[in-house]
Parts: structure tokens; C-alpha cells; sequence
């Protein structure tokens, strides 16, 4: 069964996070940061430097939510960045956040969704996902979509949580995921859900090898893996 946001609702898992990232929008940037220690952004840096050899041009940025991972792509100089999400409230901080930046003229926040890219095939010479395939409904479906859009030879670059192994680190990464983060998020954040879901939804996804394996099967061709940090994060990489 998938794992979803409110578990009492019969709304399907896309309408629901779609629902609880309206909800949490106005925060999701401080929490971010704050609940990783600033780690997000060290992540997201690492990811971007995977794409510096292609010196993609035009980049899609998947879920791009409030549009971090998109800003941190604009260090590779493409001509242009389209990011899509499902969340309209994640969209909006995010075009303020553009143009308070300037770059909106480059990088174009668009509602979307994953598993039904409005794309042709063949476009992008790169794409990247922070934190979404997580939360999709239907992960081969988006993954698929992706491919999909991309162009032969262009590579798909994924950040995604993971589930730490050191025997050390494992037990007191439980403790801070499924205790303290919920109970922050909770303080901070207008949704009590969404800090819960994400401990359950990390759990439940796959990761490492399972998750190469599903990009195998689907076509990808060169995919590698990387953990991050203890492996509380995993970089994903792939070509077409
Ligand atoms: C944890 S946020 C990540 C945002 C951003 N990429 C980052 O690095 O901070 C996950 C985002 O995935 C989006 N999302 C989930 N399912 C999606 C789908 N099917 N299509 C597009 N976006 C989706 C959510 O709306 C949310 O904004």
C-alpha cells in the first residue's frame, strides 16, 4: 500500500501531498534547512557538479517545489531551466523567490506533473529531481516520463533520501528522523502530518541498488548510485 500524508483520506496519494505541500509552502525552506543542518544545500551542490562535464543548456527541474535545486543548477550556466511541480503554493514561493533574484527570465516555474510531462520527447539535455521521486504516485510512471523527455546522451541526475547502515550511525538517525524531526515539523509547519510522512514515506521507498535496479528497467543506461552523508541521502545518476 502506498504510503501517504493523511491516512484517513480517500484522495489519492498525488492530490494529497499536492495538498500538504500547499499547506507547509510558507515554511518548507526554514524546515528544510533547519532540520538538516544546512546539509540540503551541500547535497544539492554535490548533485550539480555531476552535470558540469555536460554543460547541459536546457534543464529540466522536477518537483522543483520552491525551486532551490533549479537556483543551484543556474551555477552549470544553461540558456534555460523549466521546473514543474504539482504544488501551486510550493510554485508561488518559489517564482517570488526567482524574482527577487532576478533570474526568472532563465529559470521558468511551471505547473506540472511528473507522470504526465507536458513535454515533446527528446528536449532536455539534462534533468534533475531533489526529494520528489519520493513522492510520487507512480514512480515508474514519472521515471519513465522522464526518459521520455530527455535527450539521447543526456543525463538524469536524482537526489533522494535514503536509509542509513552503519551500525553506529543507524540507530541514533532513527531517533532524530522519527522523533525530532516530527515533532519540529510539527511546531513550525501548519501541517502535523507532513513531518510524520516523511519518516515513513524514506522507509518505504527504495533505495541504493532497488532504486538503480527500477532505472535499469526502465532504460536507463549507465546509472551509478552515491550515499551521502552516513547514506541519509543517495545521489542517482543515468543517461539515455
Ligand atoms: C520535498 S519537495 C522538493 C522540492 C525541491 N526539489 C527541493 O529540492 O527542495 C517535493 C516536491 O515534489 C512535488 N511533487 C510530488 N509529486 C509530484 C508530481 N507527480 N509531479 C510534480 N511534482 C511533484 C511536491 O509538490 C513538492 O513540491
Amino acid at each position: 500500500m502506498a504510503v501517504v500524508p493523511y491516512k484517513n483520506d480517500v484522495a489519492g496519494k498525488k492530490l494529497q501531498v499536492a495538498r500538504m505541500f500547499d499547506t507547509i509552502s510558507g515554511n518548507y525552506d526554514f524546515l528544510n534547512h533547519f532540520l538538516s543542518f544546512g546539509i540540503d544545500i551541500h547535497w544539492r551542490k554535490k548533485a550539480v557538479k555531476m552535470l558540469v562535464k555536460d554543460q547541459p543548456k536546457l534543464i529540466l527541474d522536477v518537483a522543483t517545489g520552491t525551486g532551490d535545486f533549479a537556483l543551484e543548477a543556474l551555477s552549470l550556466k544553461p540558456s534555460k531551466i523549466i521546473g514543474v511541480d504539482i504544488s501551486e503554493g510550493m510554485l508561488e514561493v518559489g517564482r517570488k523567490k526567482m524574482k527577487e533574484k532576478g533570474v526568472s527570465e532563465i529559470v521558468e516555474m511551471r505547473t506540472g506533473d511528473s507522470e504526465n510531462l507536458p513535454f515533446q520527447e527528446n528536449m532536455f539535455d539534462a534533468i534533475i529531481v531533489a526529494f520528489g521521486v519520493r513522492n510520487f504516485e507512480d514512480l515508474r510512471k514519472g521515471l519513465g516520463e522522464m526518459l521520455r523527455v530527455l535527450k539521447p546522451g543526456g543525463r538524469v541526475v536524482i537526489l533522494e533520501f535514503s536509509k542509513p547502515v552503519s551500525f553506529w550511525f543507524k540507530p541514533l538517525y532513527s531517533f532524530y528522523f522519527r522523533f525530532i524531526t516530527p515533532t519540529i515539523g510539527k511546531l513550525f509547519s501548519k501541517d502535523s502530518h507532513a513531518y510524520t510522512y516523511l519518516p515513513e514515506s524514506v522507509n518505504a521507498f527504495p533505495d541504493g541498488k532497488d532504486f538503480t535496479r527500477i532505472l535499469d528497467e526502465l532504460g536507463y543506461k549507465n546509472t551509478s548510485c552515491k550515499p551521502l552523508t552516513f547514506g541519509i541521502s543517495s545521489l542517482y545518476s543515468g543517461t539515455k
